[in-house]
């Protein structure tokens, strides 16, 4: 039997990785163990938070006109997010002793917005000091992913996103600095995920069970 207790599990990596994919697998092989969980994503998850998404993804499709957001406007947009997700979705969750499970969390901010858009760190870790409320994740899942995997699976993608367009240096930088980030850290598991067969499912629950404690 399953003991309650708060856990919280990331999924990062770059577009076309499956970490949405995954996280549903995950999602659903933990409800057949009896697990009360929250599957969510960022930045979003909340009603306002997917409000602040919008914004940000306008902006994308609004590229070449005059005006765009600062990379400045947009890091306190996803950090605005951040903000209310934490405040309403995940922290309550926790102290209900749930499991959460999250499609991308502070690692995107640094792999996007500081690596990749060169933005202050100090700046983002000094906001995340009062948003963050002690919120860790337990365990992070960075999916590794071949550029040629990433854009078939893209491809297929009925809905276009903005990162779509971005240019494949920038996705080979960003996955760089995911790997980075997870360097020398226990709570880190990098997993390829360039194939699609179920065996990276299967890996994923095994990690999360040995956590869990479930047999
Ligand atoms: P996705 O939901 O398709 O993964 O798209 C979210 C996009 O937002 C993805 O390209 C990464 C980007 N992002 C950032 O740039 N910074 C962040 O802090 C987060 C959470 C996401």
């Amino acid at each position: 039997m399953f003991k309650k207790k708060p856990f919280f599990v990331v999924f990062e990596g770059v577009e076309g990785c499956g970490k949405s994919y995954q996280s549903q697998k995950l999602k659903k092989n933990l409800e057949k163990k009896g697990v009360n969980l929250v599957l969510t994503r960022e930045p979003g998850g909340t009603r306002i938070a997917e409000s602040i998404r919008r914004l940000i993804l306008i902006d994308y499709f609004n590229r070449g006109k005059k005006e765009n957001f600062d990379k400045y406007t947009d890091t306190l947009l996803y950090l605005a997010a951040r903000n209310e997700h934490i405040k309403n979705k995940i922290k309550p969750a926790l102290q209900k002793k749930k499991v959460v499970i999250c499609d991308r969390f502070t690692d995107s901010t640094l792999a996007y917005q500081v690596y990749g858009k060169k933005v202050n760190r100090n700046f983002i870790d000094h906001i995340h000091k009062f948003i963050l409320q002690g919120i860790k994740p337990n365990i992070t899942f960075i999916l590794k992913v071949s550029s040629k995997s990433s854009k078939l699976r893209l491809k297929k993608r009925r809905t276009k996103n903005r990162y779509d367009k971005f240019s494949q240096s920038f996705y080979t930088k960003a996955q760089r600095s995911f790997l980075q980030l997870a360097r020398n850290k226990k709570n880190y598991f990098i997993l390829n995920s360039s194939s699609n067969n179920s065996d990276l499912e299967k890996k994923i629950f095994k990690i999360v069970c040995k956590y869990l404690k479930i047999k």
